[in-house]
């Protein structure tokens, strides 16, 4: 068989490849990154699943709309323009299957073989993989403490033809890290100045269980602005329900052209589940029992690695979202450790596939959103003894 150059030079995502051993019943594991299920409103859900079929019926299993349904952007137009201030209309909107769809569109929609993507370094591992699809060429932006590396952004920004930047401003995966007030208002100004589109991938800015909310980067005031939000990690991520929205029409109805292609449509059974949910519970008490949860896993995963970890490892403290970034600053290999804690029964995904250029790297991924706080201390002091 011969196969498609862009497939084979796209790689296969490390941490589901991982995950049938990481997910073993006998290992702790701070490799994968999924929601804590004892946060999905199963109940609530029930009743919805009933109450839109007894309401729509049929409708529920016909095809639907490429955009989306109405009421379900209405409800996301209503409530970014409370939360965000963004001016947002339904038509504004498109739903998508979850946001990692969004960013396979966006890429199919916008770049030719060669051309630019500005990403973060590290960066998300599922947006490396949707855009390789479309064969760009890559310009990684070294991501620090408080956003993006201006210098290095500004001299990606005089590539030829770079037709996007790829940030996740809030709690970023893998780091957990999240822009600064003043990096916020740096990148805008770079930004307005370029024929370029900002994408902003925020799935888990909802999840802030410390600091002060900030405003986006871009979206509702940069004319290119791409916003992508997603119910995954704060309903369901089974649902698989994400949305674009941006006030470039021409680049919105791109996009459906593109999705047309793809899947027709968002499945319309979860859009009027969801639609349903959210219509008649309140999402923010919901929001703020899964914060919890997550607040007293972090703390729990911060104060061992404050407790056990040789001084030689450095590591974020997220302020809301699912990760922690460690850094071993002796240089050893993220691999070698991996290849260690598996021995030991504690698994983490190292930070190799986070680079846009894989090679040997001395950082790890650690999850902390699966895990009772004891046993988070317990797989802690395992890698502890390795580190
Ligand atoms: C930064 C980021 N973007 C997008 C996604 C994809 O989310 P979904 O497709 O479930 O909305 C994830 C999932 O982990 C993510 O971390």
């Amino acid at each position: 068989m011969q196969y498609s150059d862009r497939i084979l030079n796209t790689p296969s995502s490390f941490i589901r490849n991982i995950l049938k051993v990481t997910e073993a019943n006998d290992v702790i594991s701070f490799a994968g990154g999924l929601p804590n299920p004892i946060s999905f409103p199963l109940e609530d859900i029930h009743t919805s699943i009933d109450r839109a079929m007894k309401q729509h019926g049929a409708k529920l299993f016909q095809y639907a709309a490429t955009q989306g349904y109405l009421p379900l952007r209405q409800y996301i137009a209503d409530k970014y323009n409370r939360q965000y201030n963004l001016q947002v209309h339904p038509d504004d909107i498109l739903l998508t299957t979850g946001s990692q769809q969004a960013l396979e569109l966006l890429a199919k929609v916008l770049v030719n073989k060669g051309d630019g993507i500005i990403i973060e370094e590290p960066g998300y591992l599922g947006a490396i993989q949707a855009f390789t699809l479309a064969e760009p060429t890559f310009y990684p932006v070294t991501l620090e403490e408080d956003g993006l590396n201006l210098e290095q952004l500004e001299h990606a920004l005089q590539q030829p033809n770079v037709k996007f930047i790829y940030t996740v401003p809030n709690f970023q995966n893998p780091t957990g890290l999240t822009y600064s007030l003043e990096k916020r208002q740096q990148v805008y100004e770079l930004v307005s100045r370029h024929d370029v589109i900002l994408i902003e991938d925020d799935p888990y800015g909802e999840l802030r269980f410390e600091g002060q909310h900030l405003p986006y980067i871009g979206a509702g005031k940069l004319e290119n602005s791409v916003l992508l939000g997603s119910f995954s990690k704060i309903v369901t991520p089974g649902m698989r329900l994400g949305f674009i929205i941006t006030k470039n029409k021409e680049l919105l109805q791109h996009i459906e052209t593109a999705k047309q292609a793809t899947d027709l449509h968002t499945n319309i059974f979860s859009q009027y589940v969801i639609a349903d949910y959210l219509l008649n519970n309140d999402l923010s008490q919901h929001i703020q029992k899964i914060k919890n949860l997550y607040k007293t896993q972090s703390d729990a995963m911060l104060q061992a690695m404050a407790t056990y970890f040789p001084s030689y490892v450095s590591y974020t403290k997220p302020q809301g979202g699912m990760f922690i970034w460690a850094t071993m600053n002796d240089g050893r290999s993220a691999m070698d450790v991996f290849n260690k804690a598996m021995e030991q029964k504690v698994a983490f995904v190292p930070g190799n596939p986070f680079y846009v250029q894989a090679g040997d790297v001395s950082t790890m991924r650690l999850n902390y959103t699966n895990s009772t706080p004891e046993i988070i201390e317990e797989g802690i002091k395992r890698l502890a003894n390795i580190l």
